[in-house]
């Protein structure tokens, strides 16, 4: 039985009272925290840093932090991040010249390395460095920006993306982000993903305990057996 787990992006928060709303997602049920991070360079976009994660621990906030970097480069947003508090670190492999360097310094820091590949990226990334990510991220939007539409093209690269995982008997969770909600998460899961990044779906949608509850309530049922 897959444990599924919901990861709420809090780009889609009330930033005035981030760490109001993360307390209110967490204790309405959500297992990460998804923080994404944009440079305006990598992405036309820009967000939160290191400063930030900082804060949220500080505040108290002790569920897992999935460090999402749409920047570039990234050993050195890294390095902080970790020191920040990231429990898991993923990155676009674009963003690095070194990706397995990268990929060993986020260990080194203490932290889970991930993998984040865009919509038009392939699977190949994966060739060489598979063995060595806890965490597969693969954006159903192109990055940037909450509140885009899910790309459907998404479910059979999800497919082969499990496949590959399962096929050399990974536990690296498979985390799908963009564009997800109640009406898609079920589709999702069934082509093979285990974790949901969901922004405009939870904090634009309160109470979050209903939202999440109805998100979880979609996803395929454990088996009795
Ligand atoms: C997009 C980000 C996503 C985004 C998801 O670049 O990586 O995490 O916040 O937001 P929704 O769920 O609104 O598509
Ligand atoms: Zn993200």
């Amino acid at each position: 039985m897959t444990d599924y787990l919901l990861a709420p992006s809090i780009l889609a928060a009330d930033h005035a009272r981030l760490g109001a709303e993360v307390d209110a997602v967490l204790a309405a049920g959500a297992d990460w925290v998804h923080f994404d991070v944009m440079d305006n360079h990598y992405v036309p976009n820009l967000t939160l840093g290191p400063m930030v994660c900082a804060a949220l621990r500080k505040h108290g906030v002790q569920a897992p932090i999935d460090v999402h970097l749409m920047a570039e480069p990234v050993d050195e947003l890294i390095r902080m991040f970790a020191d920040a508090g990231a429990s898991l670190i993923s990155f676009h492999p674009e963003a690095s010249r070194h990706v397995d360097r990268s990929l060993q310094l986020i260990r080194d820091c203490g932290c889970r390395p991930g993998l984040a590949l865009n919509p038009a990226s392939p699977l190949s990334h994966l060739d060489h460095v598979l063995d060595q990510i806890d965490l597969l991220l693969l954006m159903s939007v192109n990055p940037g920006f909450g509140g885009q539409k899910f790309l459907p093209q998404t479910l059979p690269k999800l497919q082969q993306a499990r496949q590959r995982l399962d096929a050399i008997d990974s536990r690296a969770r498979l985390e799908v982000d963009g564009g997800i909600g109640l009406k898609n998460i079920a589709a999702i899961a069934a082509a093979g993903a285990d974790t949901f990044v969901a922004g405009s779906a939870i904090f634009k949608t309160p109470p979050y305990a209903k939202t999440i509850a109805a998100l979880r309530a979609a996803l395929p049922k454990a088996d009795p057996s």
